[in-house]
């Protein structure tokens, strides 16, 4: 059989007419791409066509540091700052749409990076060889886009799989996407977005894990290990990208782009923490955030990027600024002219500028005048050089070129599988009250009412990549092909933007009233949720008030299914004998996911990584306030820290979730009575499946510091184990802490942990903690980074 890369690169090779010298690398490369896994010996190749700068260091044997520093010591300015420049090939919406002939030109003069809203192995391909045999340095450029739950298999929304509660979950999500985006001649995606979301109104939670750092460090952690695999430079894997670096998840308000005017503390160890463990994990990229904090622009931000992350955290990868973010510094006010913006950015040591095209534009000037900013070219141009080294595309540049294997790896069986599975489990039971989940195998005849039952589009989310509406299995197709046309009726009843309309609300009433379980699918659908999409409400749409209120006012068994990219105000729906299932947007696999849960065939175990609130009002609510002088009281007379028109707790709090099991905690037991410095402690307890279902159990530890420097939160997580335990059957589950997970940002500047008693908690949730116990520090200590970041390691024992 052909080579499938050689073919496509020799088509494309004669289709552009070039010589016989380009047609013999292209060979040569091409043979290097079908080797993907041991580079090919083309280097004197490059010696006999002495083409390209980068062709003549690889075949001089260098690599790493010293063929980048060979080609870097090669270059002008211009062809610096092309190498930071980082512009649109397309849109979201229409790929590749922006390379024009134009685009070619500017790839053979060295005038661009990478770009990003492309995709497809031979289109790619096909640009790639301008840029590595007919551009004078041959730098490979970098092909990017945001991947962020799924290529063309796409899994839930980064909150839903941050609810399984499980990082291998996350990893294999990641690792999926990492293989068909690589297949389809990606290098780079923008995920995963780590912003803590302590705000429901905030459109981007959707994006993240949530709420609670320790979480969200275990999440990214999972997932760059997922995108990046163990070696970057195998064609299956991809940079993966974290973003947006700084506090981009406090914007006032809950509103998008907005300041975050938060505490040095809280950033430190609350937003910066899933950032520290993506670095410690490798992620080949971060990207800055839009917004500022306390008035710095994080794009301008050279305390955070420059001095924190590249020197506190010796982080040596490469960062990008968001979208036109560096020309926005004219809009935060901080900079009066294109080039100025430029400067405060590069000087911050942002690398790579998104789409502004200032740094290749407007910058040779003030570069040739300063000696900083030559400085700061030079580091930002190594590092960008230094990632397409570490992905191995000066050692092959096609390796990401295959159509064959683009074609191979798309949406396999395999791959459904997994989304599948990571849908079951992503899915939170809130409440069962009157037992009518699981269902029935034959529940006899049931109305699947709501417009979302078979919103495909809804159901990929809003970063869908590559997804495709007709790959998805909705609800409403899922339940008719596994009970039968004959005993499901669907009724839209509504949708989420326009309002009621009174004949339909009354066929889904008629529905419900002729159906033994009517099946409701609420929530937003997917553009209510996603980047500019805060909301001041976040109850249920307007429309789908009106028909979950008619649908319940039947008295009908009512199984409500929650499709949302935000912990909501469940309103209406949040009542006595009320069964509800978060769904969120559970990908393409979403209608059997739902189903294999509604009916039992696996017991639903995920839990919530961001607190519902009762009301909007209540935002931001979450687990890691800190306590004040007048804790919040349930006794209204009492003047003390709360809302006075509304509980004092949330509706559904972080970590909760109900199983169709039943599970005890039990025989609690610490290694020691103390944990000093240098040394660990053990804490364990059987966790006991009482009931006749198997199912999992996700184990949590929570953590308080009662007296301490300064105020610590009320609740930490500090573990977490899903764990599967067969019907009757007993597992001892064991946390080994560290004193470092205790520090805090002090007053000194330093992360301290203090000498004392430490509170804990093991159960179910923040809100349903079983078995409670202390232990002391013996001494202070001062740790290298934030607490929350560091991972906990975990065991789990048959008993
Ligand atoms: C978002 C980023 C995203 C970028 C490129 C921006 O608007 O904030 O998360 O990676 O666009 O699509």
């Amino acid at each position: 059989m052909q080579n499938p890369c050689r073919a496509s690169l020799g088509k494309l090779a004669s289709a552009s007419g070039f010589g016989k010298a380009a047609i013999a690398i292209l060979l040569i490369a091409a043979s290097g791409c079908a080797l993907a896994d041991s580079p090919a010996p083309r280097a004197d190749v490059f010696v006999e066509t002495g083409t390209t700068t980068a062709g003549e260091a690889t075949a001089n044997g260098l690599r790493g540091t010293e063929r980048v520093d060979f080609i870097l010591g090669r270059m002008a300015i211009e062809e610096k700052l092309g190498q930071l420049n980082q512009m649109a090939g397309g849109r979201q919406i229409a790929l590749n749409s922006r390379i024009t002939d134009a685009e070619y030109d500017r790839v053979r003069a060295g005038g661009v990076c990478s770009y990003l809203h492309v995709a497809g192995a031979e289109f790619l391909g096909g640009i790639q060889r301008v840029a590595v045999e007919e551009s004078r340095h041959g730098i490979p450029l970098l092909f990017a886009m945001d991947v962020v739950h799924g290529y063309r298999t796409i899994f839930p929304v980064p909150l839903g799989i941050a609810a399984t509660f499980d990082t291998a979950d996350a990893e294999r999500a990641a690792r999926v996407a990492a293989v068909e985006a690589s297949g389809a001649g990606l290098h780079w995606t923008f995920a995963p977005m780590l912003d803590i979301a302590r705000d429901a109104r905030w459109g981007c939670i959707v994006e993240g894990a949530g709420e609670e750092p320790f979480l969200g460090s275990a999440m990214a952690r999972a997932q760059v290990r997922g995108y990046q695999g163990a070696d970057l430079t195998r064609a299956d894997t991809i940079i993966a990208t974290a973003k947006h670096f700084g506090a981009y998840g406090a914007g006032t308000g809950g509103c998008d782009y907005d300041s975050a005017d938060i505490s040095e503390r809280t950033l430190m160890d609350v937003y910066l923490p899933p950032f520290h463990a993506a670095a410690e994990e490798g992620a080949g990229s971060f990207m800055v955030a839009f917004n500022d904090i306390g008035g710095v622009p994080t794009t301008a931000n050279k305390a955070l990027v420059h001095d924190l992350l590249r020197g506190k955290w010796d982080y040596d990868g490469l960062v990008v600024s968001d979208w036109n973010a560096v020309l926005e510094l004219v809009n935060h006010g901080v900079a009066e002219t294109r080039a100025g913006a430029g400067a405060l950015a590069l000087l911050a040591s942002v690398d790579m500028e998104m789409t502004s095209g200032i740094y290749a534009a407007d910058m040779l000037a003030a570069v040739e005048a300063s000696p900083a900013l030559q400085a700061a070219l030079d580091a930002s141009a190594r590092r960008v050089l230094m990632a397409k080294d570490r992905l191995g595309l000066f050692d092959d540049p096609y390796a990401y070129s295959d159509p064959a294997r683009e074609a191979a790896v798309m949406l396999t069986p395999d791959h459904r599988a997994a989304a599948r599975r990571v849908a079951e489990r992503s899915m939170v039971l809130l409440r069962n009250d009157a037992g009518l989940l699981p269902l029935k195998p034959e529940p006899g005849k049931v109305a699947v009412i709501g417009a979302l039952a078979g919103d495909a589009r809804s159901m990929i989310g809003s970063w869908k990549a590559q997804g495709r509406e007709e790959d998805v299995i909705t609800v409403v197709d899922a339940l008719r092909t596994r009970l039968g046309e004959a005993h499901v009726v669907y009724e839209p009843g509504a949708g989420t933007r326009d309002p009621a309309d009174p004949a339909a609300i009354a066929r889904a009433v008629a529905a419900a009233e002729a159906a033994d379980v009517v099946i409701l699918v609420t929530g937003e659908d997917y553009n209510l949720s996603g980047e500019a999409r805060s909301r001041s409400d976040i109850g249920l749409p307007a429309p789908q008030q009106v028909l979950a209120k008619a649908v319940l006012a039947t008295g009908k068994p009512v199984v409500t299914i929650l499709m949302t990219g935000r912990p909501l105000d469940l309103g209406p729906l949040d009542r006595e004998g009320a069964a509800i299932l978060v769904a969120w947007f559970p990908g393409i696999e979403a209608g059997p996911a739902v189903a294999n849960v509604l009916f039992g065939d696996v017991a639903p175990a995920g839990r919530l990584p961001a607190s519902f609130p009762r009301r909007t009002g209540q935002s931001p609510i979450f687990i890691g306030h800190y306590p004040t002088g007048r804790p919040a009281n349930e006794d209204l007379s009492k003047d003390s820290a709360r809302y006075m028109d509304i509980p004092i707790t949330p509706a559904y709090a972080f970590g909760h979730g109900l199983s169709y099991a039943a599970f005890e905690y039990d025989n609690l037991q610490l290694s020691a009575e103390t944990l000093a410095p240098g040394g660990t402690l053990t804490i364990s307890a059987d966790i006991t499946n009482t009931s006749q279902a198997d199912a999992d159990e996700v184990v949590q530890l929570y953590v308080r510091d009662p007296v301490a420097q300064v105020a610590r939160p009320q609740q930490e997580l500090r573990g977490f184990a899903r764990v599967s335990i067969e019907a009757g059957k007993t597992k001892r589950v064991a946390f080994t802490l560290r004193p470092e997970q205790f520090a805090y940002f002090a007053p000194s500047g330093q992360f301290e942990a203090d000498a004392g008693r430490i509170d804990f908690g093991i159960g179910a949730g923040s809100a349903d903690i079983r078995l409670t116990g202390q232990f002391r520090i013996t001494a202070p200590l001062i740790a290298d980074g934030p607490a929350a970041a560091l991972a906990t390691p975990v065991s789990i024992m048959e008993e």
